[in-house]
């Protein structure tokens, strides 16, 4: 029999969706599980963009320009400067999803057995971009004691190799919520400056900090002009994930040009699905100081009951819709089967993501599960209330 790659082999599963045949026979079983592993947020996508695509009478669904539409890319750029981001059309190449938009920065920055640090725990599917690109991740550890903070320079500067490309962040971050101070982002400016490196920075959740705090993008750090590239992405800007649609930011040249080739090779990005970001663009603020309002409201009510159950650990997000929560449990992978294999109380259960596959040091945050409160708060009290019971009955 003819065998897959070795790359294939390695590619690792989903910690947010490996439990999912769990989660079906949890249903066969009659139980109601409440979903706090995935990031799909329960908001309404905004009804201009719904509209937009529902009136929109195309003859031929044809390609777009592999970079997105003309049009599309000069209002993206609208948005940037709305929100301090000084680029042009020219620096920016629609993608499908930030997911893509990942992938191309990795083909584009990287060789096989290139480099890129990274503050862990991460988004779990860097490991799976890094892995189809042949790039090492080196991780550099934060703490859910410092609530995972930007670690000091001198933990970065003692990864750096011959071979360091990049740095990665998530900010606000996916899965800690941690939220990067503009001081954060300027001593990272330095190492990249000094080094020579890129800044790549997962911005997808751009809009959802609370507590009144500010958002600070590293391309409104003027010194980061050639080093830094955005990840962006509608998917939860607007609560569209299903759209498919994201972008790659830069205002280096040379790495817009790169990206393009590999933007090229698959076409364009979808064609309906840019009309409808199109649209969302004039999504009102209202729309958004609803949905913090709604968030940072679920945020307060989520932490609060999780700091109330003895023996369980959480960061204090910032922003994103996501914590890391520390459990007196040795193996969550194992908790969060048995959560929906074998436990109920009254015909509930939960889902949690294990934390382990957020993290790519070896046998860390095993005792850790992420929760997202993309539920309403009835929802997210009650599902506190399932895992209180759950630590109470499960044995390691
Ligand atoms: C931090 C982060 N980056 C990128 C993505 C990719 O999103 P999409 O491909 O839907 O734009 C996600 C999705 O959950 C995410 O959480």
């Amino acid at each position: 029999m003819p065998s897959v790659s070795n790359k294939g082999k390695h590619m690792p599963e989903s910690p947010i969706r490996k439990l999912v045949p769990f989660a079906e026979k949890a249903y066969k079983a009659n139980k109601t599980v409440y979903h706090l592993n995935i990031g799909q947020p329960d908001i309404k996508s905004p009804e201009i963009a719904m509209e937009a695509v529902a009136n929109h009478h195309l003859e031929i669904l044809a390609y777009t320009r592999s970079e997105g539409s003309q049009e599309y890319r000069e209002k993206i750029a609208g948005y940037y400067h709305k929100n301090n981001i000084p680029v042009e059309a020219a620096d920016i190449i629609v993608t499908t999803g930030g997911s893509e938009a990942l992938l191309f920065a990795m083909g584009t920055i990287a060789d096989a057995g290139d480099e890129i640090i990274i503050p862990e725990p991460f988004y779990a599917n860097y490991n799976g971009f890094a892995t189809a690109s042949d790039v090492k991740i080196v991780p550099v550890i934060s703490k859910i004691e410092d609530n995972f903070a930007l670690p000091p320079i001198s933990e970065f500067e003692k990864l750096i190799t011959p071979r360091t490309k990049a740095i990665l962040i998530c900010n606000p971050g996916n899965p800690t919520g941690y939220l990067y101070s503009k001081k954060e982002i300027q001593t990272l400016a330095k190492i990249v400056k000094k080094h020579d490196l890129f800044l790549v920075a997962d911005e997808v959740y751009r809009e959802f900090t609370y507590d009144g705090y500010q958002h600070y993008s590293i391309l409104e750090e003027e010194s980061l002009a050639e080093n830094g590239i955005i990840i962006d992405s509608v998917s939860k800007r607007y609560s569209m994930c299903g759209a498919r649609i994201g972008c790659l930011v830069s205002k280096n040249k040379q790495v817009i040009a790169t990206a393009l080739k590999f933007a090229q090779a698959r076409l364009s990005p979808p064609t309906f699905a840019q009309i409808a970001s199109e649209a969302a663009l004039q999504t009102p603020q209202s729309y958004f100081d609803e949905v913090i309002v709604e968030y940072q409201d679920r945020r307060n009510t989520l932490v609060a009951a999780l700091k109330a159950i003895p023996g369980v650990q959480v960061g204090e997000p910032k922003g994103a819709f996501y914590c890391i929560v520390q459990l007196p449990i040795k193996n969550s992978d194992a908790f969060a089967q048995w959560l929906l294999e074998e436990f109920e109380d009254n015909g509930e259960t939960i889902m949690v993501a294990p934390a382990g596959g957020f993290y790519s040091s070896p046998g860390v945050g095993l005792n850790q599960v992420r929760i997202a409160y993309v539920l309403k708060k009835e929802s997210l009290i009650r599902a506190v209330e399932i895992l209180k019971i759950a630590l109470q009955k499960y044995k390691d």
